[in-house]
């Protein structure tokens, strides 16, 4: 994972104020550790997030040049040597990586065969001492082409030479992009590492490589042939730094899900209305449709699945990281991706899989111009806004929107004009029994939550955030799969909450089943006098507002445990490795 920001401009800049206030906007993408280094050969590195680090670096430090990298660890552990960015035997060539390198134990030892001494626990760290190897046959751009050569795996790498104002970039599968600003460049892992200076961007594709300076840029491929870019020119709503008014964006995003919902509907049904008939043309004409997603946006993909089901649309879903082993796709199978980042490297390995099997390809992502939606034939854009906690939920709510929306195409019954209000009225009525309810919670680590049909995608979304928001073991399951053996860790005082959809006659006789165990438990329905009241009248509405609660709660009990909670441990908003 982890991001990468590499700025080349013609006059100085500050590396707090500009570099690293830069990369502080990518810290979603890893917080475990810190580090830049110029092209005068200053290099500093830190161990957590980039708050703690900023403070350490001269306000008055400037730079023509200079990269810089926020890590999430994947080989080798937390510590100030194994942060970004690594560097040569002779401390002249500096890189930052976003990948993994997956051949690096055996590139390693041929290098140290060669003598080239490392420092790190990294797979990174090859990268650098390759390049030092290969400079001595020839400049900066061959050395670039022999790493795409001989390096297995994923990339996206900034290389800096001491002494040169200039940035040499290669990348596979990893995103990369470079951002044409007034007076110079900013490259980035995404658009919001420039989005407020300019909204001109070149996406780099696999195995290309490119040289910066301030006063231009080129692109080469993998045999060093110039390629032509296409300046592509995007908006992006942007996101303030600080005030909004709340103690975590988590709680910010949870209140910011009316004006989400109702701007994803006015959407739907107005300019991309376009791309919501393409879809729906693509879906009828396809044999099946097959959703792919991780995590947060699986959930709302099962969600779809249940809505197009009912509705006759042949639909499975599978966790991206192992579509290939049990999805059937061929030329007649539609894949839809769902990804709030639309940078997840399991779902774009899944597409690409998907991709040479002849499928077709389209997505429903929050993040414009991602990579997922790139890959894509038609892309809905969730219209969520930036989301900067690592826990979705604004994305989730407009993701099962835009499935609502879909299946409302094949004749699923759904009422979008009252939705945003519904949400508002849950969190109102809510909110002050999540705080009661988290205060109770907090010393508890199992919890259970029950959902059938339209409602267990819900429970498992409802459990998903109770883990890594709260950090309490929540298992979000089918009520009528507890009786056939998780039935056996409830006793008395265990909590289990229900999600209740009017009519769901089986999921009353899931939860008196809990009770006459001893079970402590919590109903979610319609009914006035139930623990959580919520004013769903269907299902597809249930299966959101249910989810609201979750995040409440999760929030709460969070907070009631002084938990970090807009970068919980060991995770990242976007899991840009496999
Ligand atoms: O960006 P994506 O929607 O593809 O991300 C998928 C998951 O990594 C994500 O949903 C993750 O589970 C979140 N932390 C959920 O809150």
């Amino acid at each position: 994972m982890c991001g990468i920001v590499g700025i080349v401009s013609s006059k100085e800049f500050p590396v707090r104020g500009e570099l690293l206030a830069r990369l502080k906007k990518l810290e979603y993408r890893g917080y475990d550790s810190v580090g830049f280094a110029t092209s005068e050969g200053l290099v500093m590195r830190g161990v957590g997030e980039l708050s703690k680090f900023i403070v350490r670096v001269p306000a008055e430090l400037e730079a023509k040049a200079a990269i810089s990298h926020t890590r999430w660890a994947t080989h080798g552990g937390v510590t100030e040597a194994n942060a970004h960015p690594h560097s040569d035997c002779e401390g002249k060539l500096f890189i930052v990586h976003n990948g993994i390198i997956e051949n690096y134990e055996e590139l390693r030892k041929g290098l140290e065969k060669l003598g080239h001494c490392f420092e790190t626990e990294t797979d990174s760290e090859v990268i650098a001492h390759l390049l030092e190897e290969r400079l001595k046959r020839g400049g900066m751009k061959s050395a670039l082409m022999s790493l795409i050569r001989e390096a297995k795996g994923t990339f996206a790498v900034l290389a800096l030479r001491k002494g040169e104002e200039r940035i040499y970039a290669a990348k596979r599968d990893s995103p990369l992009a470079l951002g044409i600003a007034k007076g110079g460049f900013i490259l980035g892992s995404d658009i919001y590492a420039f989005s407020d200076a300019t909204d001109k961007a070149v996406f780099f594709d696999d195995d290309e490589i490119a040289v910066v300076d301030a006063k231009g840029y080129e692109f080469f491929d993998a045999a060093g042939k110039p390629v032509r870019k296409k300046v592509t020119r995007f908006k992006w709503a942007r996101q303030e730094e600080a005030g909004h008014g709340h103690a975590h964006y988590m709680i910010k995003e949870i209140h910011e899900q009316p004006l989400a919902a109702e701007r994803l509907i006015r959407s739907l049904e107005t300019e991309q209305a376009k791309k919501v008939g393409k879809l729906v043309g693509m879906m009828r004409r396809a044999k099946r449709v097959v959703l792919v997603a991780a995590g947060t946006s699986y959930f709302a993909a099962l969600l779809g699945v249940y809505f197009l089901n009912r509705q006759n649309v042949m639909a499975h879903t599978l966790i991206a990281s192992e579509f290939e082993n049990y999805v059937y796709v061929d030329k007649s199978t539609l894949v839809i991706a769902v990804s709030q980042s639309g940078e997840t490297m399991d779902v774009v390995s899944a597409l690409k899989f998907a991709k040479k099997r002849g499928a077709k390809i389209a997505a429903i992502v929050n993040v414009p111009h991602s990579t997922v939606q790139r890959m894509s034939e038609v892309s809905l854009e969730m219209m969520a806004g930036q989301e900067v906690c690592v826990a979705a939920t604004k994305t989730f709510t407009n993701q099962v929107i835009a499935m609502l929306f879909l299946a409302s195409k094949f004749g699923f019954h759904a009422n979008f004009e009252s939705l945003p209000l519904q949400i508002e009225k849950t969190i109102a009525a809510n909110e002050g029994k999540a705080k009661a309810l988290a205060k109770e919670l907090k010393g508890r680590n199992d919890v259970y939550i029950i959902g059938r049909g339209i409602s267990y995608p819900s429970a498992r979304e409802f459990a998903h955030k109770l883990k890594e928001i709260a950090y309490v073991h929540a298992e979000g399951m089918m009520g009528g799969e507890l009786k056939h053996g998780t039935l056996a860790l409830v006793e008395k005082g265990t909590p289990v909450f229900s999600l209740m959809p009017a009519g769901d006659v089986d999921i009353v006789s899931n939860t008196k089943e809990v009770e006459a165990r001893g079970g402590r438990v919590i109903r979610i329905s319609t009914a006035t006098d139930s623990d959580f009241s919520i004013p769903a009248e269907n299902g597809g509405v249930f299966a959101i507002l249910s989810v609201v609660i979750g995040q409440l709660l999760a929030y709460h009990i969070a907070k009631e445990r002084g938990l970090p909670i807009d970068k919980p441990r060991n995770l990242a908003k976007s899991v840009t490795v496999k």
